[in-house]
């Protein structure tokens, strides 16, 4: 059966799942497809070896679209650096005959979900030159960030060395290059249930107090006042008459 390109099949016509081990042959494409597409850009690329990628698909780290009859559209892997502080969504690719469908978009997402799972407490990261990933990276969370809030550990820019740019990093003292830096950071999410929390439990205490000073209501009450005015009457009236009595009581 002919393929169709996929300007002809549905948009939605594909699958974006964590990779597994029925993945593991379509490796060396993947592979294959960056080093094309780093060529095409110009760019250089983080060499990735089709075992490497292997073993990210085995530790249940990557993520990827196929189409229809099950071929690779679209990748990207989950890495972590300095002990897990930071989780970066890298190798980021989709093939050009998919581009401009969302699949890059939906690979970035459900890379962002297994990271927050698998990684809660990370900081997620990433650094591109790449208008659709910021743009991706935006509507995620991510926020950009300086060279300096991203790893420090040499192992994270060892990627860069193959890019054509790697000398405008070295000369900077990694510090600034072509690629915009970009963090989302879990902290902030919990500051803002925290804050939430804050809002909602202020808001309660001033229900609490507006009912502590419910306006009064003379007609509800107005039994009990009945009850105090002749409990009243009795015991003053009764002092009157009784003080009376002793004042006439001495004049006699
Ligand atoms: C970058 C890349 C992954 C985007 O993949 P894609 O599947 O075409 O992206 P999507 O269709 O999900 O597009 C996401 C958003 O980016 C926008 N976009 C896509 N390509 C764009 C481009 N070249 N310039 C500007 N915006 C772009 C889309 O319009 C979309 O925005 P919208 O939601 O407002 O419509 C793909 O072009 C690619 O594989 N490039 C080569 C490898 C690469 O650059 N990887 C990134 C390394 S950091």
């Amino acid at each position: 059966m002919e393929k169709l390109s996929a300007s002809e099949v549905l948009t939605n016509d594909y699958t974006v799942q964590v990779a597994t081990t029925e993945h593991i042959h379509l490796a060396e494409a993947i592979c294959l497809e960056m080093e094309e597409s780093a060529k095409a850009r110009g760019t250089g690329i983080a060499k990735r070896s089709p075992q490497y990628l292997r073993d990210k698909i085995n530790e249940g780290k990557a993520i990827i679209a196929t189409d229809s009859v099950g071929d690779f559209i679209g990748f990207c892997y989950v890495e972590t650096w300095e002990h897990g502080k930071f989780v970066a969504n890298s190798g980021l690719i989709v093939k050009p005959e998919w581009r401009k469908y969302g699949v890059a978009k939906a690979v970035k997402a459900r890379a962002f979900e297994l990271s927050r799972t698998r990684y809660p407490d990370a900081k997620i990261i990433g650094i591109t030159t790449s208008l659709a990933v910021m743009k991706i990276n935006s509507e995620l969370g991510y926020e950009p960030t300086t060279f300096s809030e991203l790893p420090v550990n040499d192992a994270f820019w060892k990627g860069c060395q193959s890019c054509v740019n790697y000398d405008v990093l070295t000369r900077t003292d990694r510090k600034h290059c072509l690629c915009t830096g970009m963090i989302f950071d879990p902290e902030w999410e919990r500051k803002k249930a925290l804050k939430e929390q804050e809002e909602i439990s202020s808001e309660e205490s001033v229900m609490i107090e507006e009912n502590a000073h419910e306006p009064w209501n003379f007609l509800k009450d107005v039994k009990v006042l009945e009850r105090l005015k002749s409990i009243k009457e009795k015991m003053f009236l009764k002092m009157a008459e009784r003080r009376a009595n002793k004042l006439i009581a001495n004049r006699d």
